[in-house]
């Protein structure tokens, strides 16, 4: 262990130490949410007999975003009034301690019909911009997404000044097909179509009008809450310029198009320099022989000039020039994070790496029909969540290391299953993708360093190439078509966690397993206990 390491990690300890005592101080943000159906027109008039059922929370599409300032306690009651059991997950809120609250299936139990969950989360030394949406039952391909923006306290220093204005954009692939329908086509073992639209918050081209004023400069919040389509994002006649990426912020670059992967998020700042009339925001599908685009409107403030001309165009199935942008996104080591010291101080090119794990993702007929699998494992729920089955020691619900850590090359068979990861263990995860499509991983509870994307097989010399000095800390990581992409992660919360292809129909069908970092001390300094108000269903609930 390098010296420099270590004065980095004694002043992150000496930090926490001293905030230790102020977040029991930490506000509450308390909600409310109803689930309800309601009819949802992303795509203008229906053209189906049958009006497109959509998830609504408190009446809205898509549902309120999420406001919070670093170490929040954020206290939200969903109450389901759908007809089948349902959870939020909050993608990117990392459940410091706290894998029950994380709300995916291995961890929570889905709120039954006609009752309700209380979420008790902090969002514990974290900023940034994320997103929630439904994580069972294909729901998310029904609405049920909002935006979560968490803001950095008032003493500490952002690396921009205050936007004018603070804007969310989610934005997605889209069917126009009932939830129910396209999950029956996968439950029959069948890949989807080609989505039929893309939306930008839920809304068809030029519905979505954002107003500015000439000179100012706008935050806009990015994500992609798709299905299965990495996007491209442009703005007519100005420039992005990336500030923050899943929590960490950014080396500054401007961009005039950038790709955002399945499941990502990020935040540009764009400044109203240009004549007052109205411009194209773009967003398209990436890697598309067809390629789905729609368009929002920058209006400028007295503008009387509407959109003229066609949209820029921007990037189709180029995949090298989306590795190069990829690697143009680097973290700022002298900006402050969620604490007042700078990102730069966690030297994690610098920590031994204890442990590597490969991860091959792959598809293929099992039974008759399609499945995926990651090493060979295609997963299967259990009727138990995961965590509840340690938490209550019940035998039988998973078997630990049921997840194998490199690809064994055996035929694809259904198992639930659990990779075990010691506690406080730095480790390193190579994504292998040898299929001609784009990938895109994400953990929950953890952030992770991108060191290293490239394509080909990964090779113990690519470690050689590998970014130990600003790679990006984020959540959610692409893999090119025939590459690999490499992560290093510091295992610090205990938990059990899920690790899963954003690209839905695949997480659906087995592209997922849960990581289980575990400690057997059962001391609240590790982790929490399990709520009191926490539901309790299949073998937990006798
Ligand atoms: C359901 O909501 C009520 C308040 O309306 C609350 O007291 C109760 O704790 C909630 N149930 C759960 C499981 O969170
Ligand atoms: C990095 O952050 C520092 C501190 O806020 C800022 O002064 C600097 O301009 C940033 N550098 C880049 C390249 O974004």
């Amino acid at each position: 262990m390098s010296l420099n390491w270590l004065l980095g990690y004694l002043c992150i300890v000496q930090i926490v130490s001293l905030l230790y005592f102020t977040t029991a101080d930490s506000p509450y943000r308390y909600s409310t949410w109803e689930v309800t159906y309601g009819h949802i027109y992303p795509l203008g008039v229906p053209q189906r007999v049958q009006d497109m059922q959509g998830i609504l929370i408190n009446g809205q599409f898509p549902g309120p975003d999420i406001y919070a300032q670093t170490n929040d306690n954020l206290i939200i009651n969903v109450i389901n009034h759908l007809d089948e059991p349902f959870l939020i997950t909050w993608d990117g809120i990392q459940q410091r301690k706290n894998s029950y609250e994380d709300g995916v299936y291995g961890t929570t139990c889905p709120i039954p019909v006609g009752m309700n969950f209380t979420y008790k989360m902090q969002v514990k030394d974290q900023i940034g911009s994320f997103f929630y949406f439904p994580s069972t039952a294909f729901h998310k391909a029904a609405g049920g997404f909002g935006g979560i923006r968490i803001l950095s306290r008032p003493l500490i220093p952002v690396p921009f000044p205050q936007p004018a204005d603070d804007f969310t954009l989610l934005i997605g692939d889209w069917y126009n097909n009932d939830h129910a329908n396209l999950r029956a086509i996968l439950d029959g073992g069948k890949k989807l179509p080609f989505p039929d639209a893309v939306h930008i918050n839920g809304r068809r081209a030029n519905d979505g009008i954002f107003t500015v004023e000439q000179g100012k400069t706008y935050r806009f919040r990015i994500s992609n809450v798709g299905l299965q389509n990495s996007l491209n994002i442009r703005f007519q006649d100005h420039k992005m310029k990336l500030v923050e990426v899943e929590g960490t912020h950014t080396v500054q670059e401007s961009y005039s198009s950038l790709d955002i992967h399945l499941g990502q998020s990020l935040s540009v700042l764009v400044t109203a320099d240009q004549d007052i009339q109205d411009y194209y925001i773009v967003i398209s599908t990436r890697f598309t022989s067809q390629v789905l685009m729609t368009t929002a409107i920058l209006r400028y403030q007295g503008s009387n000039r509407p959109i003229f001309g066609p949209p820029p165009g921007g990037p189709t199935i180029e995949i090298g020039w989306s590795l190069e942008q990829a690697r143009t996104i680097r973290t700022n080591l002298t900006a402050s994070g969620p604490r007042p010291n700078p990102q730069g101080s966690y030297h994690y090119g610098q920590i031994p790496v204890e442990r590597t794990i490969r991860l091959k993702s792959s598809s293929g007929q099992l039974n008759g029909k399609q499945r995926y699998a990651v090493n060979s494992v295609s997963f299967i729920p259990s009727g138990t969540p995961l965590k509840l089955a340690d938490y209550f020691n019940i035998p039988g619900v998973f078997r630990p290391g049921s997840m194998p850590d490199h690809p064994t090359g055996k035929q694809m068979y259904l198992d639930t299953g659990v990779l075990e990861a010691g506690y406080r263990t730095f480790v390193e995860i190579i994504f292998e993708n040898k299929e001609n499509i784009v990938q895109s991983w994400h953990l929950d509870g953890y952030n992770f360093f991108v060191v290293g994307i490239d394509g080909g097989k990964w090779r113990p010399e690519c470690r050689e190439q590998y970014n130990l000095n600003d790679a990006i800390s984020r959540c959610t990581v692409q893999v090119y078509p025939r590459s690999w992409a490499a992560v290093y992660v510091s295992l610090d919360n205990v938990g059990m966690w899920n690790m899963r292809t954003e690209f839905w129909a695949r997480q659906y069908l087995g592209e997922q397993f849960y990581m289980r970092v575990y400690t057997p001390s059962h001391s609240v300094r590790d982790e929490y206990p399990l709520a009191d108000n926490a539901l309790l269903c299949g073998r937990a609930a006798i």
